[in-house]
């Protein structure tokens, strides 16, 4: 528990533990598993925040499924992003004629994932569904639509369970809003 001590001085507080994140992950893997009972998915992870929640919800979605990732930077400050997206890391696989599920940590603005939805709806998939751990919807710039969404979050920077400040408190197994 030394990470724990280290990095909890830098904690404000926690605003969503690891049993709530738990069951969030079970149920939205459950209403993926009920959609998808006769369909093969992509499942489709946006590193690098993604990781810890996908690594989580694939297993509990009990349909066959294969994994992709994409990497994107977006252009912008630590904690802004400013909607100008750069691929860094593009899929392995075609998703034209598969359905697909995109795996995203967290919806801010939306400029990132309605960038990402875009590109990859004209690859012609059969289909395209979004998926979010969370969801900061004060802060929207452009409507989206998440159909598997986990939890709503005031307009903090939160990080932990992937998600990142200077690509550090990725590993912090809760999400927790960090000290000034
Ligand atoms: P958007 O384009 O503004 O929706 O930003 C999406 C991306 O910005 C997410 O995939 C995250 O990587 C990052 N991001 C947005 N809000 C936060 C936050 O509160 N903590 C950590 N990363 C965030
Ligand atoms: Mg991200």
């Amino acid at each position: 528990m030394q990470n724990d001590e280290k990095m909890g001085k830098d904690i404000k507080e926690i605003l969503i533990d690891q049993l709530t994140i738990s069951e969030t992950v079970k149920s939205l893997g459950k209403q993926i598993t009920e959609d998808y009972k006769e369909k093969e998915l992509v499942v489709v992870g946006i590193l690098k925040g993604a990781i810890i929640f996908l690594s989580d919800l694939i297993r509990e979605i009990d349909v066959s499924l294969t994994l992709d990732f994409i990497a994107v930077s977006s252009y912008g400050s630590a904690t802004e992003s400013s909607g100008v997206v750069m691929f860094l890391k593009d899929l392995e696989v075609d998703i034209e004629n598969r359905h697909v599920l995109i795996v995203e940590d967290i919806v801010d603005t939306g400029l990132t994932f309605n960038y990402l939805l875009e590109n990859l709806k004209s690859r012609r998939p059969a289909s395209i569904k979004t998926c979010s751990l969370l969801d900061k919807p004060s802060r929207r710039q452009v409507e989206i639509r998440i159909d598997y969404k986990g939890l709503e979050i005031p307009d903090e920077f939160v990080v932990g369970y992937g998600l990142d400040y200077s690509e550090y408190y990725r590993n912090l197994p809760y999400v927790a809003v960090l000290k000034k």
